[in-house]
């Protein structure tokens, strides 16, 4: 969502605040705008706009002062419209101090009116300003014991960045259940919500946790706890470099990161499978057969596509490990009254580790008393942090929008922990077991096959032919209904077509009745067990001339005359066809938000990481 990026050194702060919100904007940014210390009358200054980053540029450069020190912000609204006045940073009456912050001032409305009362004016319609206000209220010569007071008065989220020209070697930073990391460099520190801001020039960190303090200037980082104690903060260096963050070559990250999915999977099964003895193995969990055997229940909790992998994994988990597996969106079970005992295993997945509707699910399930599991791609996450145990993607860092490779290595890691379960709880025989272990690790060979040019020309055709429709129904049954909401997904976010993913024997129940001439349908046939019966359902969309686009297992010989077009996934084990299943979903929707020429990698409204509610 927001995105932060804050510096002291002895560079032009311009320039790296700039580049900061460009590597920042795929998160989703509506307005941007910075504050900077003028060097030599040290004063504040400070632009912003309604708009992304490069538009602050084309407003801004070559006509502030010289800097060393400032903050930069990206915007995505929650509380006002994008505007000027909206975008962060804030600043005070005085116009001394200025705030950036990721997150959602919960108490806002009557820290607002009390602040009115005393005197402070708004400018803005944001909830963020009352920050900067008590900031002001509180200070009295130390900027961070005035950001702690401050923040001692507000409820709800917070990732902070501070300046005050009456201390202009300095920034001031504090998180609360929104992510904040601190780059650690030679004569210049940084700030940032996101590694992505960084990476140009350290991999030295430190991960903010909840209830810290910072104090940074060019030559020093101190971080103190609520108390103002200092603490010790272990370094952590990060392993991607700037590369894996930059499209390489590529027209988008989307399709990149479709084109590093066999890599992904070969990253996220390495030393996790013993093929000769046909075993998983997850030392991470640190879990006994005992403790295994005594699981009586699951709940996979996760939003949007993490949740669409969620339902790949409750088949797996129920045909493997014999477990009853419910999935629930985050925001559903958080307000639900589940039935919780201590023998129930909560699976949290999310991809960055940080929305914040699944970390408000992982809290109440460890209110609760009951063990929570995190699948996440990023170390370091509140997730990671936070939940029990922790198993790891190894996607690498997803800048796209929507999702893709981050999905696949969920999958993995879903069969990866069914199958471990089932070993342990003993319900794969051996054999079952070391079929799928050959059957996981053939799979980034068998999807190097669906990502040849000839393949790619042929799904843009399709891709083509799908741009003019309004809306397009996806259809499967079994693990390919759990395909389709991903493929729908995918289209909505990328193309703004209108896309329904539908259990294809339900279409007669209702949907049938809008499909007319041309109408097309995607459907999915990887099933054995249940080939024939979405054969006949395809029959009864042509029958009233709906057009079906067909993707299926290419075992499945004859089936090209059961629909319009028919694209041939390569055979894999009947329990893991998702995984070469959804590329030529993601690569339909790639090609056709392109037809409708749509921004495929920041599709309008969305934000890579959901950090609000
Ligand atoms: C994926 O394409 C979407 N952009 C979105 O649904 C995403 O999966 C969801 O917001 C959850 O994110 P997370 O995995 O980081 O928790």
């Amino acid at each position: 969502m927001c995105g932060i990026v804050g510096y002291a050194g002895f560079r032009e702060a311009y320039d790296v605040l700039l580049e900061g919100l460009k590597a920042l904007e795929y998160r989703g940014c509506d307005s941007a705008g910075i504050a900077m210390i003028n060097k030599e009358q040290g004063c504040l200054e400070v632009a912003k706009v309604a708009g992304m980053a490069s538009l602050l540029e084309q407003r801004t450069r070559g006509k502030l002062s010289r800097s060393n020190l400032g903050l930069g912000h990206s915007r995505w609204a929650t509380h006002g419209r994008p505007s000027d006045k909206n975008a962060h940073p804030h600043v005070s009456c005085c116009h001394t101090i200025a705030l950036i912050h990721n997150g959602i001032i919960e108490n806002y409305r009557v820290l607002r009116a009390a602040l009115e009362k005393e005197g402070h004016r708004f400018l803005s319609q944001t909830d963020t300003e009352v920050l900067v206000h008590l900031v002001e209220k509180y200070y009295r010569g130390d900027l961070l014991e005035a950001v702690r007071e401050a923040t001692d008065r507000v409820e709800g989220s917070y990732a902070i960045a501070v300046v005050c020209s009456n201390e202009p070697q300095r920034i001031i930073c504090a998180r609360k259940d929104s992510p904040l990391i601190i780059g650690l460099g030679q004569g210049e520190n940084f700030v940032a919500s996101d590694f992505a801001a960084l990476l140009p020039y350290t991999r030295r960190t430190y991960i903010l946790e909840d209830g810290e303090f910072v104090s940074l200037s060019p030559e020093s980082v101190e971080v103190f706890d609520r108390g103002g104690n200092k603490i010790v903060k272990e370094i952590y260096e990060v392993e991607w470099d700037i590369a894996a963050a930059e499209k390489g070559g590529y027209p988008h990250f989307m399709l990149k990161e479709i084109m590093e999915q066999p890599q992904a999977v070969r990253d996220t099964l390495r030393r996790r499978i013993d093929l000769e003895a046909g075993r998983v193995l997850l030392p991470e969990l640190d879990l006994t057969a005992e403790e295994a055997r005594r699981i009586s229940k699951i709940y996979i909790i996760a939003c949007g596509t993490s949740s669409h992998a969620g339902y790949v994994g409750k088949y797996a988990l129920e045909r493997l490990a014999s477990l009853p597996v419910e999935v629930d969106p985050a925001s559903e079970f958080r307000y639900r009254d589940p039935l919780l005992d201590q023998n129930h295993l909560a699976i949290v997945i999310s991809q960055s580790g940080e929305t914040a509707d699944t970390l408000e699910a992982l809290r109440l399930c460890k209110e609760k008393g009951i063990r929570v599991l995190a699948i996440t791609n990023a170390i370091g996450s509140s997730a990671a942090r936070e939940a029990d145990r922790t198993l790891l993607t190894f996607a690498g860092p997803e800048i796209a929008v929507a999702s893709t490779k981050a999905y696949l290595t969920q999958l993995i890691l879903l069969y990866l922990l069914a199958l471990y379960l089932g070993q342990l709880r003993g319900t794969v025989t051996r054999e079952q077991g070391a079929e799928l272990v050959r059957g996981l690790n053939g799979l980034p060979d068998q999807l190097v096959k669906i990502l040849t040019p000839e393949c790619l020309t042929e799904l843009k055709e399709i891709a083509v032919a799908l741009a003019h429709w309004d809306s397009i129904f996806y259809i499967g049954r079994n693990l390919d209904y759990a395909t389709a909401l991903e493929g729908s997904l995918k289209l909505k976010e990328v193309s703004y077509i209108h896309a329904e993913a539908y259990p294809a024997g339900e279409l007669k129940h209702g949907p049938l009745a809008l499909i007319t001439g041309g109408m097309p349908v995607v459907a999915l046939a990887t099933q054995e067990k249940v080939l024939e019966k979405t054969l006949s359902n395809i029959q009864e969309i042509r029958a009233r001339e709906g057009a079906v686009f067909l993707v299926a297992s290419e075992e499945f010989v004859g089936i090209e005359r059961q629909a319009d077009w028919v694209f041939h996934i390569p055979r894999v084990h009947q329990l893991l066809t998702p995984v070469p299943a959804i590329l030529p979903l993601q690569l339909i929707a790639y090609y056709t938000g392109l037809a409708r020429e749509c921004p495929v990698d920041k599709p309008r409204n969305l934000a890579k990481s959901v950090t609000v509610e």
